[in-house]
């Protein structure tokens, strides 16, 4: 019934603007955000707006009025532009046609709008070529209070030999500023999401990977885009896109002679051509869009609110603290090392207790990271009473217990290799080149899907007590192939690679949507939205030193929350950087994601003990904050000053936890101070330091009560000026 309203509603729309003459509108529309596209006699459809709510566009003009020869009036932004006709910049829409012709002309054919619930609405555009049967449709789904929007493209055509899709965006945004800054955030092994900003100037700036697998240890699909001015916390235009998609990509950002800049992003067209069947379709991924007129800290609240309702798993429930057996078993131990570490993480008050790498292999045993990947079964010599024992004993314990896996990866010395030599990905007749020891399998085949969603499934029947699932990808794509796909589909790989991933993922949501699921790939290798909605967090990284985690932490939670940022405190000197670092900053920086332990906790002794037994408690009282709270930040690392610093803040602005960090020695004389965000001004907060050493306090204020108004004005002044001091303020409101 719904659905007849709208298609009445929606022809109504169109006959109405058609009686009147005036051109179609067709409005994608949040709370305060609106997308207007216009559909002009020529049978275009014209980008027309992207940005803060506009209520009344009416009369429509053209955007590129110049009246002039030679100025490409013509090139005003399409809503999806296809190389052919007057386009020459880099075009959303690129293939070729059964009998050879390179372009592509789309006019407008109609648009629908359907309300899916009282939050989210999607309008599909449909678009055609003028000539040839190719359908081009692009969906929006507008979430209204999160003020988010997503963008995907599908393509059908009729044409019988077939086409050659050649590159499909998942979305195209023209702007036009006086100039453009852009934000993006390279990475590799640990030093994941290393942020970045830079004034675009002509030409093409591209943010692109190619691995196929761990994709964002080069760079992340996300980026943000400032008009006329850095990217500020609180005040500016700023545009933000994540991709959702975990194979190869490309963001581009094209500044044309005309001072506007075309944004395209989607998967990476590089090796990537697909020869399209008569009504096969291929569907882009969503590029998850946001705008603010407010600066970067309202578009990051955004997408943690969307995130934490739609692209996470269990958004709306607090994660288990836990201890993460690597960093502190590595791959020897036996039974004995892991039941002694559950006992001591129960004394920890921890939650969960997750066993990583080297539990398996028989034949091969996995003692190393050189064999026994792909041979899922529990290594008798090291657990003889099996995983079924270790997840009573740790359930007995009141822990949760959780598994590490890597299905997608097999060792060259492992059953499995030599079981399927043909399910490993290769290029013909090339060396199989290894990576950490292993190589991957080909997740293009429908038996390759089999396999891993058995692995997953067979895993969990060990035992009735795994609530937890860390699901890892330590290597990327290289010389890439596969014996599954057919000759002239060999550059299908990397869009089958990813949809076979989806497609196992899906069917183990399927049938586990309560096991929780982290997101690992050498760390943060797959940090994105299409990955991570099937998971409930991520590792993001292997770096667990605190100091570089502050920097990592901070970009990540640009675009994802903390709920889903796995944090873990681990030994000291850091078995990555060496680095010595205080209990307590180390504490102090995990507290601010999804705490963790990620050590021997035997190796925690004297007063560290005491104080790591009571940052555990006291992290449980502000973890709903920290985990479903709005984010604000208030000192980037990345500035000169070397302090950091950011706040949570809950729904109802109650209760906000504020955390700061002195990265370095600062001079006797200087000090830190900063003011607060998101607080209700006219409400009274009593401020009391948390997570301190005895006997020492950082702030002067310490259990005092203050206006929000004070705090957000004039502030707090700390004395945190040594390297690695920090401070922790619980902020209640009375
Ligand atoms: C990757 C992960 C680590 C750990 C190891 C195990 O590097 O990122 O956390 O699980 O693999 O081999």
């Amino acid at each position: 019934m719904k659905n007849l309203l709208t298609t009445v509603l929606f022809s109504f729309l169109t006959l109405s603007s058609v009686l009147s003459n005036e051109k179609e509108i067709v409005r994608v529309e949040t709370n305060d955000l609106s997308m207007i596209f216009t559909a002009e006699t020529d049978g275009k459809i014209v980008y027309h707006y992207w940005g803060e709510k506009v209520n009344n566009i009416t009369p429509v003009l053209d955007r590129r009025f110049k009246n002039q020869p030679d100025t490409n009036d013509e090139l005003v932004p399409q809503l999806y532009p296809a190389y052919g006709g007057r386009y020459y910049l880099n075009p959303a829409l690129k293939l070729t046609h059964e009998d050879g012709v390179l372009t592509t002309d789309l006019v407008y054919v109609g648009s629908k709008t359907k309300v899916l619930d009282s939050n989210r609405t999607e309008t599909v555009i449909s678009l055609k070529d003028k000539i040839y049967p190719v359908f081009v449709d692009v969906k929006f789904i507008a979430f209204r209070a999160e003020n988010i929007i997503s963008q995907s493209v599908s393509i059908t055509h009729q044409e019988k030999k077939g086409i050659q899709v050649e590159n499909i965006a998942s979305a195209y945004i023209p702007l036009h500023a006086e100039s453009y800054y852009l934000t993006h955030f390279n990475g590799t092994w640990a030093a994941e999401m290393q942020m970045e900003e830079e004034m675009l100037t002509h030409g093409v700036k591209v943010i692109e990977s190619k691995k196929g697998v761990r994709t964002t240890q080069s760079e992340n699909p996300s980026f943000i885009l400032s008009l006329n001015a850095k990217a500020q916390e609180d005040s500016g235009d700023v545009y933000a896109g994540c991709l959702a998609w975990s194979g190869n990509y490309k963001l581009s950002f094209e500044l044309d002679e005309t001072g506007s800049l075309n944004i395209l992003g989607g998967m990476n067209p590089f090796a990537a051509l697909y020869n399209l069947k008569a009504s096969e379709k291929i569907e882009t991924p969503e590029m998850i869009l946001t705008y603010s007129n407010r600066g970067k800290g309202q578009i990051t609240r955004n997408f943690h609110d969307w995130a934490r309702k739609y692209s996470l798993a269990h958004g709306d429930e607090l994660r288990p603290i836990l201890l993460n057996s690597w960093e502190g078993a590595y791959f020897s131990f036996n039974e004995k090392t892991l039941t002694d570490m559950m006992d001591d993480a129960a004394g920890f008050g921890v939650e969960m207790f997750v066993l990583d790498d080297g539990w398996f292999g028989n034949k091969y045993p996995r003692n190393g990271d050189n064999a026994g990947l792909g041979d899922w079964q529990v290594n008798k010599t090291k657990l003889p009473r099996g995983i079924n024992y270790l997840a009573d004993y740790a359930v007995n314990k009141g822990l949760k217990f959780g598994i590490w896996i890597e299905p997608e990866m097999v060792n060259p010395d492992s059953e499995l290799a030599k079981k399927h030599p043909e399910w490993i990905v290769k290029s013909g007749k090339r060396d199989i080149l290894p990576m950490r020891n292993q190589w991957l399998l080909d997740l293009s085949n429908p038996k390759v899907q089999d396999f891993v969603f058995n692995t997953f499934d067979e895993v969990l029947a060990m035992s009735s007590n795994i609530s937890y699932v860390k699901w890892d990808a330590n290597r990327h794509v290289d010389n890439a192939g596969s014996d599954y796909l057919a000759k002239n589909e060999q550059s299908h790989f990397w869009y089958e690679y990813v949809k076979g991933l989806y497609s196992v993922y899906d069917r183990i949501r399927a049938k586990y949507p309560d096991v929780m699921i982290q997101l690992c790939s050498s760390g943060g290798g797959r940090l994105d939205y299409g990955a991570l909605k099937y998971h409930d967090e991520f590792w993001a990284s292997d770096n667990t030193n605190a100091l570089d985690r502050i920097y990592i932490q901070y970009a990540t939670n640009t675009f994802f929350p903390a709920i889903a940022t796995g944090s873990h405190v681990s030994t000291s000197p850091n078995h990555q950087t060496g680095m010595i670092i205080p209990i307590k900053f180390r504490f102090d920086v995990a507290m601010s994601g999804r705490l963790g332990l990620e050590l021997q906790p035997k190796d925690i002794v004297g007063d560290d003990h005491g104080f790591a037994k009571k940052a555990i408690e006291t992290y449980k009282q502000i973890r709903p904050i920290v985990q479903f709270g709005d984010l604000y930040r208030l000192v980037s690392p990345y500035d000169v000053n070397s302090w950091a610093s950011h706040m949570y803040v809950s729904k109802d602005k109650k209760q906000s936890v504020f955390f700061a960090y002195s990265l370095k020695y600062h001079g006797r004389t200087t000090y830190f101070d900063t003011r607060l965000k998101g607080l209700n001004p006219d409400k009274n907060y009593k401020v009391t330091e948390i997570n301190s050493r005895s006997g020492h306090s950082s702030f002067n204020g310490n259990g005092k009560v203050f206006s929000g108004d004070y705090l957000m004005k004039i502030g707090v002044n700390l004395n945190i000026g040594n390297p690695f001091d920090s401070a922790v303020l619980l902020i209640t409101e009375q």
